[in-house]
């Protein structure tokens, strides 16, 4: 397995680096500097706004240190932890700050949290003067295997999840798994259902590697936890590299898990009562089942993937919820075709296919699956 702590997203005049950093060797204020320097913007760059939220601030202590080093002032705004916080109203707090402080074209936005900080740090960092330097530095286990890779950015409506929204790559991430350390284990857990997904998609060894290291894991090991970190972004990287804007079908793949897991998510709404990934959870078992019930994989895949899923601390069934709803909300799916369902199953670990199924009985037989055993 490739665990390359520094990891090159290719994207021509847009490439940059995943850092996956070991603080007593890596130096923050020079991967910055070095990152920066690459764009106009950030060459010129002197200050820059911190966007953090309040289970994160804490960690922002040494970041500020290193940018000062780097010879960037910075500031920092603490907004409210959630998903509520993707929101045009936080966005625009943070914009009336910029304007505040004159921030001009060479004013960078370094984005220190979760999933959520990044896509409403990166927004803003997009859409303000046409676009800011992005540094994240992701600080859940999702955003370091998932959000702050592939340079989507945005808020939600308060009726459409992710409707607003655009691509801008950073210009550098800096990951520490370190930051894992106070993380709930929920969110960790949740974070491990997308790298399941990365081994199920594209890599039998990692899956392997879940499957020999999950206690390891749930005691956040550090080299474990970077080995995982390191080849999930490689894999992520390598997706969006052949398909930036998600135009192309490359990253398709990527949804693996997501038909059933977002109508899952959809239904259950996005209180927290089902975290993204324990969504993800549940969609991987439900379309390794239907994937089985074609004929397309034998069924010890199914088998084996609930298994690990279960030992990394995720559910694998699903109480209280409304099945017919889950049907109708993957039926209002925006990739269906001409009334199919559109899905990646698995045909063995470590490769998936996309179909477009119209037999909604083997979809909702492979659902009911998820209800609880009695
Ligand atoms: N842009 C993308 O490509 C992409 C991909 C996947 C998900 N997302 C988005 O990411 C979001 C979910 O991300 P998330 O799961 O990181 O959610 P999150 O940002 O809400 O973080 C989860 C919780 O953990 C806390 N937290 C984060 N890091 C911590 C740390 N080190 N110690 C203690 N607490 C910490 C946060 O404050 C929050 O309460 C969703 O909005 C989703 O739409 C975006
Ligand atoms: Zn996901």
């Amino acid at each position: 397995m490739d665990d390359n702590r520094s990891i090159p997203v290719e994207l021509a005049d847009r490439s940059y680096e995943i850092v996956i950093a070991d603080r007593s060797r890596d130096d923050f204020a020079a991967f910055v500097r070095r990152s920066l320097d690459r764009s106009w913007g950030g060459r010129g760059c002197k200050r820059c706004l911190i966007v953090t939220d309040r289970n994160v601030a804490r960690l922002a202590g040494p970041f500020e240190n290193s940018l000062r080093q780097a010879g960037i002032e910075p500031e920092r705004i603490e907004v409210e932890p959630g998903e509520s916080t993707k929101s045009l109203a936080a966005a625009s707090t943070v914009l009336d700050l910029l304007v505040d402080l004159k921030a001009d074209r060479h004013f960078a936005i370094v984005a220190l949290g979760g999933g959520v900080i990044g896509d409403l740090a990166g927004f803003v960092a997009a859409i303000y003067a046409r676009g800011v330097p992005l540094i994240m530095i992701p600080t859940s286990l999702l955003a370091q295997v998932d959000s702050s890779v592939g340079g989507k950015t945005g808020v939600n409506h308060p009726r459409v999840k992710n409707i607003i929204g655009a691509f801008h790559q950073p210009s550098g991430v800096w990951i520490d798994v370190e930051t894992l350390q106070t993380l709930p284990d929920r969110e960790l857990a949740s974070g491990a259902a997308e790298v399941v997904k990365y081994g199920v998609i594209q890599d039998l060894n990692l899956f392997e590697f879940m499957e020999s290291s999950a206690r390891r894991f749930l005691n956040r090991d550090r080299s474990v936890l970077e080995r995982i970190v390191a080849r999930s972004c490689a894999i992520k990287a390598e997706i969006v590299s052949g398909d930036e804007r998600e135009q192309g079908g490359a990253r398709e793949i990527l949804n693996f898990g997501h038909t059933i897991g977002h109508a899952i998510e959809a239904v259950a709404g996005y209180d927290g009562r089902i975290l993204h990934g324990e969504a993800v959870s549940l969609g991987m078992i439900a379309e390794a089942r239907l994937a089985e019930s074609l004929g397309l994989v034998d069924s010890h895949v199914g088998d084996r993937l609930e298994r690990l899923l279960n030992d990394l601390g995720l559910p694998i069934v699903l109480h209280n919820l409304d099945f017919d709803r889950i049907i109708e909300a993957m039926r209002r799916d925006k990739k269906n075709r001409n009334g199919r369902i559109r899905f990646i199953l698995p045909r063995s670990i470590g490769a998936v296919e996309g179909f477009d199924l119209d037999d909604i009985d083997a979809i909702r037989r492979a659902v009911d699956r998820l209800r609880p055993r009695t």
